[in-house]
């Protein structure tokens, strides 16, 4: 039998040798073979390489949550620092409350898989959907800086649509729940140059310090081309030039996830106090 299989796959070979290489049937069979060869490596090192792809995924989310709270330091072990510094809890954002979970599951939660779950998520109407979101997620994680009891520090996930891509972000702000920290955008599209500007230092540290809520509780940042005045000083970011829509967007998403529809609920406990 295995004399039989030999002689057979012997022969096939054979005959292939004997065919010229440029035959038509030879070609297919090689790229045929060399496609499936390749296919087979690019999946192995797909499932093979996944853990370190994760990994790499909470380092760089570690990392941009440091940034926007200004902790990071460059050389320093983020994975570590955001461990001992960071507690992650979930909002529900219809409430504003806690979620009662675990900081375990609070850590696990995927935001961007619940918010394509029709049973974990629901569809915005378009007075909502300022961002362009379609979608949002009933729960949110938020992450938090703790010292003696009190929160220092509260970063939020934020994202919506810029001119060619959805951008993905953290919005950190003071234990007030009205100053801001830092904002980073670890995930977009945008032009380099310009709309991509958005992940710049130079323009991320226009945020710091402004004012998100005035003293009413009324969201008043703003990203915009008109110049600041006296007035609108404290809460206003100038957009990029060559890149209002992409601004536009940032002041979009910025509105929506500090709003109702999302973070507003939860962020009025600290101005409360
Ligand atoms: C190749 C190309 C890429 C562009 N990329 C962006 C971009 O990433 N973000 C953006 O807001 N505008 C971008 N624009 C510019 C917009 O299309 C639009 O012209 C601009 O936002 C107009 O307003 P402004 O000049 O006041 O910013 C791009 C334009 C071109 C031709």
């Amino acid at each position: 039998m295995s004399n039989d299989t030999n002689a057979a796959s012997g022969g096939v070979i054979a005959k292939l040798r004997a065919m010229p290489n440029d035959s038509p049937q030879k070609m297919l069979l090689f790229t045929v073979v060399l496609c499936f060869v390749c296919a087979v490596l690019v999946s192995s090192s797909h499932v093979l390489l996944r853990h370190l792809q994760e990994h790499n995924k909470e380092l760089e989310r570690s990392t941009n949550i440091l940034q926007a709270a200004g902790l990071f330091k460059p050389g320093a072990d983020a994975v570590k620092l955001f461990a001992d510094k960071v507690t992650i809890k979930l909002v529900d954002l219809d409430t504003g409350e806690y979620v009662k979970v675990e900081d375990k599951e609070a850590a696990k939660f995927n935001q961007r898989k619940a918010t394509k779950d029709t049973q974990l998520s629901r569809v915005l109407t378009s007075e909502e959907d300022i961002a362009g979101l379609k979608r949002r997620a009933h729960h949110a994680p938020v992450y938090l800086v703790e010292e003696n009891g009190e929160v220092q520090t509260i970063v939020l996930p934020i994202s919506g649509k810029g001119l060619w891509s959805t951008l993905y972000g953290f919005l950190a702000l003071k234990g007030d729940g009205r100053t801001v920290l830092g904002i980073t955008f670890y995930e977009q599209a945008e032009t380099p140059g310009l709309g991509a500007k958005i992940a710049t230092r130079k323009w991320q540290d226009k945020w710091v310090k402004k004012t998100v809520y005035d003293a009413q509780g009324k969201l008043v940042i703003e990203v915009s081309k008109k110049p600041a005045t006296p007035a609108t000083a404290n809460h206003h970011i100038d957009a990029i030039a060559g890149a209002t829509m992409t601004s536009n967007g940032v002041h979009n998403l910025v509105h929506f996830w500090l709003g109702k529809q999302g973070f507003g609920n939860f962020l009025t406990r600290f101005h409360k106090g």
